[in-house]
């Protein structure tokens, strides 16, 4: 796909109800939580588990899902590099428009080439935090919740991410939990913490 918009002639329109607007009213900052990994790392698991969390302390949240989004909005984008790079590209812009809401946005890609997960956060400037579930292919393998590294290893499953497609690991993450080695409740914690950390939370 060109990097060329399409569109000409159109001008930015600045809303009256600004970012900062929403942010007071919500008690808390914006941010976008880009959860990276395998498939079966726990990304969505997490990111769910982190919403409820918010949820509970009277948050504005919400979570872009990998498996969920490629039902609607990407249904048209398959596994191949580009349409990975499409998948993220979107996700990126969308993620960005739901944190211009003043809301704590997650999302559960694999999102596995690491120019991909730049551009993201070049979306996003500050509000991005690129969190990388980091779970050993073995230990995704063997949890297999889906059954797709299975048909992967048959060869039933083309381009499938660690497999038979690459992961690129990030370099630069905001945070790395390692849920191979910690509970659910303890990685909460430490995306918490985080949060806290960079004053997303007061
Ligand atoms: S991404 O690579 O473009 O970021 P995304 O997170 O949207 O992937 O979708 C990954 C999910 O699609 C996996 O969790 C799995 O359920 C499913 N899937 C189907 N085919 C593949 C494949 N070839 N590689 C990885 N995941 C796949």
């Amino acid at each position: 796909m060109s990097d060329e918009p399409k569109s000409k002639n159109i001008t930015w329109h600045h809303g009256d109800v600004t970012q900062a607007d929403r942010e007071k009213c919500h008690g808390h900052k914006a941010a976008v939580l880009w959860y990276t990994g395998l498939s079966g790392s726990g990304k969505s698991t997490l990111a769910q588990a982190v919403q409820t969390a918010l949820f509970e302390r009277d948050c504005e949240t919400y979570v872009l899902d990998g498996d969920n989004v490629r039902h609607g909005l990407n249904n048209n984008l398959g596994f191949s590099p580009e349409d990975r790079t499409e998948n993220i590209r979107r996700i990126g812009e969308v993620a960005k428009l739901f944190a211009d809401a003043g809301i704590i946005t997650s999302t559960a890609f694999i999102s596995p080439y690491r120019a991909d997960r730049d551009e993201a956060r070049k979306i996003s400037g500050d509000m991005f935090c690129e969190i990388w579930v980091d779970a050993d292919l073995a230990i995704c393998e063997e949890r297999d919740t889906k059954g797709l590294y299975k048909k992967a290893r048959a060869g039933e499953i083309p381009e499938f991410t660690g497999i038979s497609a690459p992961y690129e690991e990030p370099k630069n993450a905001e945070l790395v939990v390692n849920t191979g080695k910690d509970n659910l409740e303890e990685c909460v914690k430490q995306v918490l913490a985080m949060l806290t950390e960079k004053g997303i939370l007061s």
